[in-house]
């Protein structure tokens, strides 16, 4: 399928050195035939990223990291700057994510900053938008995931520096997941956005990565939908044999 499947996995604020080991049976599963159909991304905690992305080269799983900072560095204590990830090794960051937007109260404007200073740097930016469970009640579904996209795509995109992720906020780690209508209705969206900020030939090109709840047994169904390109796993991805199993579905 085009364009080519992304399954990202996020590990948010799990693992230890000893998760090496789970990375290492994700490699070995990775066989020929689904590195024929579909990439593989992991984003480890940062404490992470380098041994990581050292221990995925030549495996061609990618690695890739959770957040970074929008300046290139200076005194900003404990945070990490998209240079630094990249001098690890990364070659993807997540920005956005609704865990930042909600807990650090990242606006869309702190989102594309990030993703200018991940441009910047080399890095692919994985832009994260999605509604929670009261806009979607309300009906803003659209007109919040619209406002996000145009505020969190920065000038200088292009479907060689950016994914972008659908995850509704209230499918996140609770086993709900919206319609494959409901899926396809947004991604639908998103899609036509990107062709008006991109222009159509980079928006086709455009990884849309739908997130929320995604597992081996629901898979198959999501990633059949029309213009969903992949996945952003979260708590499946810490394992290896539902990471595979979500891969395969494709
Ligand atoms: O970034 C990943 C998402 O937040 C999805 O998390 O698969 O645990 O629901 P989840």
């Amino acid at each position: 399928s085009f364009p080519r499947p992304l399954v990202a996995g996020n590990w948010k604020m799990n693992g230890l050195r000893a998760s090496h080991e789970e990375l290492i049976k994700m490699q070995k599963g990775y066989s020929a035939e689904l590195k024929g159909k579909v990439d593989l991304l992991i984003c480890p905690p940062a404490t992470l990223v380098h041994a990581f992305a050292h221990a995925n080269l030549g495996s061609r799983i990618g690695t890739g990291a959770q957040d970074c900072h929008a300046q290139q560095s200076g005194a900003y204590t404990g945070e990490i700057s998209a240079e630094m990830l990249a001098d690890c090794g990364a070659s993807y960051v997540i920005v956005g994510h609704s865990e930042r937007r909600q807990y650090q109260k990242e606006k869309d404007a702190d989102v594309a900053e990030k993703a200018t200073a991940a441009h910047q740097n080399g890095l692919i930016a994985i832009v994260c938008v999605g509604e929670t469970q009261q806009e979607r009640e309300a009906g803003r579904t659209l007109a919040v995931v619209r406002k996000q996209l145009k505020g969190s795509i920065p000038a200088g995109s292009s479907a060689d520096n950016l994914v972008v992720a659908y995850e509704p906020v209230w499918a996140i780690g609770t086993g709900l997941t919206p319609t494959a209508k409901d899926v396809e209705e947004v991604h639908a969206l998103i899609r036509s956005d990107l062709r008006r900020i991109l222009g159509k030939v980079e928006a086709d090109k455009v990884r849309i990565l739908y997130g929320g709840s995604v597992k081996p047994s629901n898979a198959k169904e999501l990633m059949s939908v029309p213009n969903v390109n992949g996945a952003l796993v979260g708590g499946a991805s810490l394992k290896a044999d539902d990471f595979l199993g979500i891969a395969t579905a494709y």
